[in-house]
Protein backbone atom coordinates (compact mmCIF):
# COMPACT_ATOMS: atom_id res chain seq x y z
CA UNK A 1 0.00 0.00 0.00
CA UNK A 2 1.40 3.32 -1.23
CA UNK A 3 2.06 5.65 2.09
CA UNK A 4 -0.12 8.21 2.86
CA UNK A 5 1.24 12.01 2.71
CA UNK A 6 2.70 12.79 5.82
CA UNK A 7 0.40 16.22 6.47
CA UNK A 8 -2.77 14.08 6.43
CA UNK A 9 -1.83 12.30 9.59
CA UNK A 10 -4.14 13.00 12.37
CA UNK A 11 -1.49 13.26 15.07
CA UNK A 12 0.52 16.29 12.79
CA UNK A 13 -2.78 18.09 12.01
CA UNK A 14 -3.60 18.22 15.74
CA UNK A 15 0.08 19.28 16.34
CA UNK A 16 -0.54 22.69 13.78
CA UNK A 17 -3.87 23.48 15.03
CA UNK A 18 -3.15 25.55 18.37
CA UNK A 19 -6.12 27.56 18.94
CA UNK A 20 -4.15 30.86 18.23
CA UNK A 21 -3.58 30.04 14.60
CA UNK A 22 -7.01 28.61 13.73
CA UNK A 23 -9.26 31.25 11.28
CA UNK A 24 -12.63 32.17 12.39
CA UNK A 25 -11.72 30.69 16.29
CA UNK A 26 -13.27 33.73 17.85
CA UNK A 27 -16.73 33.72 15.96
CA UNK A 28 -17.42 30.28 15.91
CA UNK A 29 -16.69 29.85 19.50
CA UNK A 30 -18.43 32.92 20.54
CA UNK A 31 -21.06 32.39 23.83
CA UNK A 32 -22.08 36.14 23.48
CA UNK A 33 -24.65 37.86 23.86
CA UNK A 34 -25.28 35.33 26.91
CA UNK A 35 -22.53 35.17 28.68
CA UNK A 36 -22.36 38.94 29.12
CA UNK A 37 -26.15 39.06 29.69
CA UNK A 38 -25.76 36.21 32.82
CA UNK A 39 -22.62 38.16 34.12
CA UNK A 40 -23.83 41.11 34.65
CA UNK A 41 -28.17 40.07 35.46
CA UNK A 42 -27.23 37.52 37.52
CA UNK A 43 -31.02 37.64 38.27
CA UNK A 44 -31.71 36.00 35.18
CA UNK A 45 -30.39 32.41 35.74
CA UNK A 46 -33.16 29.96 34.98
CA UNK A 47 -34.79 28.82 38.29
CA UNK A 48 -34.11 24.78 39.17
CA UNK A 49 -37.12 22.95 39.03
CA UNK A 50 -36.03 22.08 43.09
CA UNK A 51 -37.79 25.52 43.82
CA UNK A 52 -40.83 24.74 41.54
CA UNK A 53 -42.89 25.24 45.33
CA UNK A 54 -41.74 29.20 44.97
CA UNK A 55 -43.68 29.38 42.23
CA UNK A 56 -47.20 28.75 43.77
CA UNK A 57 -48.22 32.57 44.56
CA UNK A 58 -48.35 35.26 42.79
CA UNK A 59 -46.33 37.97 44.22
CA UNK A 60 -44.29 40.58 42.32
CA UNK A 61 -40.79 41.05 43.31
CA UNK A 62 -39.24 44.47 42.21
CA UNK A 63 -35.80 43.42 40.37
CA UNK A 64 -37.18 39.95 39.04
CA UNK A 65 -37.30 38.18 36.27
CA UNK A 66 -39.39 35.65 36.72
CA UNK A 67 -42.16 37.15 39.77
CA UNK A 68 -42.86 40.49 37.27
CA UNK A 69 -45.72 41.71 36.02
CA UNK A 70 -47.75 43.22 33.11
CA UNK A 71 -45.94 46.52 31.24
CA UNK A 72 -49.10 48.87 32.83
CA UNK A 73 -48.29 47.65 35.87
CA UNK A 74 -44.41 47.71 36.41
CA UNK A 75 -43.10 50.31 38.07
CA UNK A 76 -40.06 50.45 35.03
CA UNK A 77 -42.07 50.06 32.16
CA UNK A 78 -45.30 51.69 33.23
CA UNK A 79 -44.88 54.96 31.91
CA UNK A 80 -43.23 53.58 29.01
CA UNK A 81 -45.32 53.62 25.08
CA UNK A 82 -44.95 49.39 25.09
CA UNK A 83 -46.72 47.74 22.51
CA UNK A 84 -50.76 48.03 22.61
CA UNK A 85 -53.19 45.66 20.76
CA UNK A 86 -53.97 47.17 17.40
CA UNK A 87 -55.21 46.37 14.32
CA UNK A 88 -53.26 49.15 12.92
CA UNK A 89 -50.58 48.03 10.68
CA UNK A 90 -48.78 51.28 11.01
CA UNK A 91 -48.98 50.80 14.81
CA UNK A 92 -47.60 47.45 14.78
CA UNK A 93 -44.95 47.96 12.62
CA UNK A 94 -43.69 50.20 14.52
CA UNK A 95 -44.15 48.30 17.80
CA UNK A 96 -42.14 45.19 16.45
CA UNK A 97 -39.16 47.24 15.30
CA UNK A 98 -39.08 49.17 18.20
CA UNK A 99 -40.04 46.76 21.08
CA UNK A 100 -39.33 43.40 19.23
CA UNK A 101 -43.18 42.52 19.33
CA UNK A 102 -46.63 43.83 18.62
CA UNK A 103 -50.21 42.76 19.23
CA UNK A 104 -52.38 41.99 16.66
CA UNK A 105 -55.65 41.98 18.12
CA UNK A 106 -58.75 40.37 17.75
CA UNK A 107 -57.14 38.34 15.01
CA UNK A 108 -58.69 35.51 15.87
CA UNK A 109 -62.76 35.97 16.13
CA UNK A 110 -64.04 34.84 19.55
CA UNK A 111 -65.48 31.53 17.33
CA UNK A 112 -61.97 30.72 16.09
CA UNK A 113 -60.40 30.73 19.52
CA UNK A 114 -63.20 28.65 21.11
CA UNK A 115 -62.58 25.58 18.04
CA UNK A 116 -58.92 25.53 18.63
CA UNK A 117 -59.31 26.23 22.67
CA UNK A 118 -61.36 23.13 21.93
CA UNK A 119 -58.74 20.78 20.09
CA UNK A 120 -56.34 21.97 22.15
CA UNK A 121 -58.28 20.23 25.46
CA UNK A 122 -59.18 17.19 23.50
CA UNK A 123 -55.77 16.37 22.48
CA UNK A 124 -54.07 17.50 25.59
CA UNK A 125 -56.63 14.93 27.59
CA UNK A 126 -55.66 12.41 24.41
CA UNK A 127 -52.35 12.26 24.53
CA UNK A 128 -52.43 12.31 28.13
CA UNK A 129 -54.64 8.68 27.69
CA UNK A 130 -52.50 7.02 25.10
CA UNK A 131 -49.43 7.58 27.91
CA UNK A 132 -47.52 10.06 24.90
CA UNK A 133 -47.96 13.30 26.41
CA UNK A 134 -45.32 15.02 26.12
CA UNK A 135 -44.49 17.22 29.60
CA UNK A 136 -42.31 20.04 30.29
CA UNK A 137 -40.97 22.29 33.15
CA UNK A 138 -44.52 24.56 32.76
CA UNK A 139 -47.11 21.75 31.55
CA UNK A 140 -47.65 20.21 28.35
CA UNK A 141 -46.52 20.36 24.80
CA UNK A 142 -48.74 19.20 22.00
CA UNK A 143 -46.04 18.83 19.15
CA UNK A 144 -46.32 18.65 15.23
CA UNK A 145 -50.01 20.04 15.16
CA UNK A 146 -50.62 19.67 11.86
CA UNK A 147 -50.94 16.15 12.26
CA UNK A 148 -53.89 16.53 15.30
CA UNK A 149 -57.13 18.74 13.17
CA UNK A 150 -57.96 20.23 10.12
CA UNK A 151 -57.89 23.60 11.85
CA UNK A 152 -54.26 23.85 12.64
CA UNK A 153 -53.31 22.56 8.78
CA UNK A 154 -55.36 26.01 7.62
CA UNK A 155 -53.97 28.18 11.06
CA UNK A 156 -50.38 27.62 9.66
CA UNK A 157 -51.59 28.83 6.46
CA UNK A 158 -52.91 31.90 8.31
CA UNK A 159 -55.82 31.04 6.65
CA UNK A 160 -58.69 33.42 7.18
CA UNK A 161 -61.37 30.89 8.10
CA UNK A 162 -59.25 29.98 11.42
CA UNK A 163 -57.33 33.61 12.08
CA UNK A 164 -59.44 36.30 10.40
CA UNK A 165 -56.15 38.56 11.01
CA UNK A 166 -53.74 36.28 9.00
CA UNK A 167 -53.67 38.11 5.61
CA UNK A 168 -52.01 41.23 8.01
CA UNK A 169 -49.95 39.15 10.52
CA UNK A 170 -48.46 37.16 6.72
CA UNK A 171 -47.97 41.03 5.22
CA UNK A 172 -45.87 42.03 8.29
CA UNK A 173 -43.96 38.60 8.67
CA UNK A 174 -42.81 39.18 5.29
CA UNK A 175 -42.08 42.65 5.96
CA UNK A 176 -39.52 41.11 8.66
CA UNK A 177 -38.03 38.31 7.48
CA UNK A 178 -38.41 38.88 3.63
CA UNK A 179 -40.13 36.70 1.05
CA UNK A 180 -40.05 33.21 0.81
CA UNK A 181 -40.13 32.39 4.53
CA UNK A 182 -41.02 29.29 5.76
CA UNK A 183 -42.83 27.65 8.73
CA UNK A 184 -40.63 25.96 11.61
CA UNK A 185 -43.35 24.51 13.71
CA UNK A 186 -46.79 24.71 15.38
CA UNK A 187 -46.69 23.36 18.87
CA UNK A 188 -49.54 24.05 21.38
CA UNK A 189 -47.80 25.39 24.90
CA UNK A 190 -49.86 24.16 27.91
CA UNK A 191 -48.94 25.91 31.21
CA UNK A 192 -50.07 24.42 34.19
CA UNK A 193 -50.27 25.43 38.09
CA UNK A 194 -46.91 24.04 39.24
CA UNK A 195 -45.20 24.83 36.26
CA UNK A 196 -41.46 26.40 36.57
CA UNK A 197 -40.82 29.81 34.14
CA UNK A 198 -38.75 28.89 31.37
CA UNK A 199 -34.79 30.77 31.22
CA UNK A 200 -35.28 33.73 29.38
CA UNK A 201 -33.91 32.94 26.10
CA UNK A 202 -33.38 34.01 22.54
CA UNK A 203 -35.16 31.98 20.01
CA UNK A 204 -32.45 32.95 17.09
CA UNK A 205 -29.42 31.20 18.50
CA UNK A 206 -27.76 31.99 15.10
CA UNK A 207 -26.96 35.31 13.05
CA UNK A 208 -26.48 36.87 16.39
CA UNK A 209 -25.31 40.31 15.70
CA UNK A 210 -27.86 40.40 12.67
CA UNK A 211 -29.86 43.86 11.71
CA UNK A 212 -33.16 41.82 11.11
CA UNK A 213 -34.18 39.18 12.24
CA UNK A 214 -33.66 35.57 10.82
CA UNK A 215 -36.83 33.82 12.21
CA UNK A 216 -40.19 35.29 14.08
CA UNK A 217 -42.63 33.25 16.75
CA UNK A 218 -46.05 33.99 16.27
CA UNK A 219 -47.64 33.58 19.77
CA UNK A 220 -51.36 33.26 20.00
CA UNK A 221 -53.31 33.71 23.17
CA UNK A 222 -56.07 30.73 22.86
CA UNK A 223 -56.77 31.81 26.69
CA UNK A 224 -56.46 35.52 28.39
CA UNK A 225 -52.85 35.46 29.65
CA UNK A 226 -51.35 38.35 31.95
CA UNK A 227 -49.23 37.98 35.07
CA UNK A 228 -51.37 35.43 36.91
CA UNK A 229 -52.08 33.44 34.12
CA UNK A 230 -48.56 32.53 32.89
CA UNK A 231 -48.42 35.61 30.20
CA UNK A 232 -45.08 35.07 28.29
CA UNK A 233 -41.96 36.77 30.16
CA UNK A 234 -40.46 39.34 27.73
CA UNK A 235 -37.46 42.30 27.91
CA UNK A 236 -38.59 44.98 25.73
CA UNK A 237 -36.51 45.91 23.05
CA UNK A 238 -33.95 42.98 24.13
CA UNK A 239 -33.91 42.13 20.44
CA UNK A 240 -31.83 44.95 19.16
CA UNK A 241 -29.56 45.88 22.35
CA UNK A 242 -28.52 42.45 22.65
CA UNK A 243 -27.46 42.16 18.49
CA UNK A 244 -25.93 45.50 18.77
CA UNK A 245 -23.71 44.00 21.88
CA UNK A 246 -22.75 42.01 19.22
CA UNK A 247 -21.83 43.40 16.52
CA UNK A 248 -19.90 46.13 18.40
CA UNK A 249 -17.85 43.21 20.22
CA UNK A 250 -18.79 44.49 23.35
CA UNK A 251 -20.42 42.85 26.31
CA UNK A 252 -24.09 43.66 26.89
CA UNK A 253 -24.57 45.60 30.33
CA UNK A 254 -27.52 45.67 32.58
CA UNK A 255 -31.14 44.88 31.41
CA UNK A 256 -34.01 46.38 31.74
CA UNK A 257 -36.79 43.82 33.62
CA UNK A 258 -38.80 41.44 32.33
CA UNK A 259 -42.50 41.82 32.06
CA UNK A 260 -45.25 39.28 31.31
CA UNK A 261 -46.77 39.62 28.05
CA UNK A 262 -51.04 40.24 28.09
CA UNK A 263 -53.19 39.26 25.69
CA UNK A 264 -56.49 38.73 25.29
CA UNK A 265 -57.55 35.10 23.77
CA UNK A 266 -57.69 36.16 19.97
CA UNK A 267 -54.69 37.97 19.73
CA UNK A 268 -51.75 37.11 17.73
CA UNK A 269 -48.27 38.31 19.19
CA UNK A 270 -45.75 38.59 16.81
CA UNK A 271 -42.03 38.65 18.65
CA UNK A 272 -38.82 39.20 16.75
CA UNK A 273 -36.62 35.88 17.36
CA UNK A 274 -33.76 37.82 18.63
CA UNK A 275 -35.98 39.11 21.48
CA UNK A 276 -35.11 37.80 25.30
CA UNK A 277 -38.39 35.69 26.46
CA UNK A 278 -39.80 32.68 28.40
CA UNK A 279 -42.53 30.90 29.26
CA UNK A 280 -44.33 32.34 32.40
CA UNK A 281 -45.76 30.89 35.44
CA UNK A 282 -49.31 30.14 35.34
CA UNK A 283 -50.64 30.74 38.93
CA UNK A 284 -54.48 29.36 38.87
CA UNK A 285 -55.82 25.99 38.26
CA UNK A 286 -56.87 26.68 34.59
CA UNK A 287 -54.73 25.47 32.00
CA UNK A 288 -53.22 28.55 29.35
CA UNK A 289 -52.71 27.94 26.17
CA UNK A 290 -50.77 29.71 23.62
CA UNK A 291 -49.68 28.72 20.21
CA UNK A 292 -46.25 28.72 18.81
CA UNK A 293 -45.76 29.33 15.33
CA UNK A 294 -42.63 30.02 14.26
CA UNK A 295 -41.69 31.79 11.02
CA UNK A 296 -37.95 32.03 9.34
CA UNK A 297 -35.97 32.50 6.90
CA UNK A 298 -36.34 29.38 4.13
CA UNK A 299 -32.24 28.24 4.65
CA UNK A 300 -32.64 27.39 7.76
CA UNK A 301 -33.13 24.49 9.55
CA UNK A 302 -36.76 23.67 10.31
CA UNK A 303 -37.48 22.53 13.99
CA UNK A 304 -40.02 20.25 13.07
CA UNK A 305 -39.00 17.32 10.70
CA UNK A 306 -42.06 17.94 8.51
CA UNK A 307 -40.34 15.80 5.29
CA UNK A 308 -41.00 12.65 7.72
CA UNK A 309 -43.62 13.75 10.29
CA UNK A 310 -46.66 14.90 8.75
CA UNK A 311 -49.62 12.20 8.42
CA UNK A 312 -49.70 10.93 4.57
CA UNK A 313 -53.50 12.16 4.74
CA UNK A 314 -52.39 15.55 5.59
CA UNK A 315 -50.07 15.36 2.67
CA UNK A 316 -52.32 14.26 0.32
CA UNK A 317 -55.16 17.22 0.96
CA UNK A 318 -52.34 19.93 1.55
CA UNK A 319 -53.00 23.06 -0.15
CA UNK A 320 -49.76 24.62 -2.25
CA UNK A 321 -49.38 27.23 0.37
CA UNK A 322 -49.40 24.32 3.60
CA UNK A 323 -47.21 22.36 1.56
CA UNK A 324 -44.55 25.50 1.10
CA UNK A 325 -45.08 26.46 4.39
CA UNK A 326 -43.76 23.16 5.56
CA UNK A 327 -40.51 23.04 3.42
CA UNK A 328 -41.83 20.67 0.51
CA UNK A 329 -40.63 23.14 -2.31
CA UNK A 330 -36.65 22.77 -2.53
CA UNK A 331 -34.51 25.74 -3.62
CA UNK A 332 -31.47 24.95 -5.51
CA UNK A 333 -29.41 25.63 -2.01
CA UNK A 334 -31.96 24.40 0.20
CA UNK A 335 -33.97 20.36 0.48
CA UNK A 336 -32.83 19.00 -3.48
CA UNK A 337 -33.90 15.48 -3.25
CA UNK A 338 -32.12 13.19 -5.56
CA UNK A 339 -31.39 16.42 -7.47
CA UNK A 340 -34.60 17.46 -8.20
CA UNK A 341 -34.83 21.28 -6.90
CA UNK A 342 -31.79 22.20 -8.55
CA UNK A 343 -32.66 25.62 -10.55
CA UNK A 344 -36.39 26.13 -8.12
CA UNK A 345 -36.13 29.10 -6.74
CA UNK A 346 -38.63 28.00 -3.69
CA UNK A 347 -41.95 29.10 -5.16
CA UNK A 348 -45.70 27.88 -4.26
CA UNK A 349 -46.48 25.04 -6.60
CA UNK A 350 -43.22 25.36 -8.39
CA UNK A 351 -42.99 21.93 -9.94
CA UNK A 352 -39.41 22.57 -10.44
CA UNK A 353 -39.28 21.79 -6.80
CA UNK A 354 -41.87 19.98 -5.34
CA UNK A 355 -40.96 17.50 -3.20
CA UNK A 356 -43.91 15.77 -2.09
CA UNK A 357 -44.17 13.23 -4.55
CA UNK A 358 -41.08 11.71 -3.49
CA UNK A 359 -42.86 11.20 0.01
CA UNK A 360 -46.38 10.16 -0.87
CA UNK A 361 -44.35 6.88 -3.17
CA UNK A 362 -42.39 6.11 0.12
CA UNK A 363 -45.08 6.21 2.05
CA UNK A 364 -46.91 3.84 -0.50
CA UNK A 365 -43.46 1.64 -0.34
CA UNK A 366 -42.75 2.79 -4.06
CA UNK A 367 -40.27 5.06 -3.67
CA UNK A 368 -37.38 3.75 -5.88
CA UNK A 369 -34.09 5.69 -5.34
CA UNK A 370 -31.13 6.24 -8.30
CA UNK A 371 -28.75 3.65 -7.12
CA UNK A 372 -25.30 2.05 -8.47
CA UNK A 373 -25.37 2.23 -12.61
CA UNK A 374 -23.05 1.08 -15.08
CA UNK A 375 -21.99 1.33 -18.38
CA UNK A 376 -22.62 -2.45 -18.78
CA UNK A 377 -26.02 -2.41 -16.90
CA UNK A 378 -29.02 -4.54 -18.09
CA UNK A 379 -32.14 -2.69 -19.76
CA UNK A 380 -34.26 -3.65 -16.77
CA UNK A 381 -31.77 -1.84 -14.24
CA UNK A 382 -31.66 1.29 -16.79
CA UNK A 383 -35.11 1.53 -17.39
CA UNK A 384 -35.94 0.38 -14.01
CA UNK A 385 -39.07 2.88 -12.69
CA UNK A 386 -37.14 5.89 -10.55
CA UNK A 387 -39.17 8.05 -8.88
CA UNK A 388 -37.24 11.09 -10.23
CA UNK A 389 -38.15 9.82 -13.59
CA UNK A 390 -41.62 10.11 -12.54
CA UNK A 391 -41.16 13.31 -10.92
CA UNK A 392 -38.91 15.45 -13.32
CA UNK A 393 -41.17 13.97 -16.21
CA UNK A 394 -44.07 15.61 -14.63
CA UNK A 395 -42.11 19.08 -13.87
CA UNK A 396 -41.46 18.42 -17.82
CA UNK A 397 -45.23 18.09 -18.60
CA UNK A 398 -45.88 21.17 -16.78
CA UNK A 399 -43.64 23.26 -18.98
CA UNK A 400 -40.84 23.20 -16.28
CA UNK A 401 -37.41 22.78 -18.60
CA UNK A 402 -35.03 19.78 -17.18
CA UNK A 403 -33.61 20.59 -13.92
CA UNK A 404 -30.19 21.09 -14.40
CA UNK A 405 -28.62 18.01 -12.82
CA UNK A 406 -30.23 15.99 -15.30
CA UNK A 407 -30.06 15.40 -18.78
CA UNK A 408 -27.67 14.22 -21.52
CA UNK A 409 -25.01 16.20 -19.47
CA UNK A 410 -25.30 14.24 -16.31
CA UNK A 411 -25.01 15.21 -12.34
CA UNK A 412 -21.53 16.47 -13.38
CA UNK A 413 -23.53 19.76 -14.95
CA UNK A 414 -23.72 21.00 -11.65
CA UNK A 415 -20.49 20.96 -10.14
CA UNK A 416 -19.27 23.61 -8.38
FE1 LIG B 1 -38.63 30.58 22.73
Amino acid sequence: MKKIPKEFDPARIAAHAESAQQIYREENNAKEPMASVLANNPEIYFVPPQRRSDWGKWEFKPGSYYDTTIGSQHPFWREQDLPQPSKDIRRLRADLLNWGYCKVEDALSAEQVATLRQRVLEQAEGEQLAGIAQRTPSGQNINCCVNKGRCFELFIEQHPSIAQGGPLVEQLVTEALGPGWICTSLIAAISLQGGVPQALHQDQNNNLDSRSPMSVNILTAITDVDEKTGGTLVIPGSHTVLADAVRAGKPVGKLPPAINMDAKAGTMVITDGRLLHGTGINHTDQPRIVMLNGMQKPWLRQQENWMLSVRPEVLERASAKLLHRMGYQATTGTQTNEGHGFGAVGKLDEAAGALVDFRLAADKGAYQRVGELRPDADGEMLNAPFTLRDVVGKARAGGVSAPVGIGSKGLNATAE
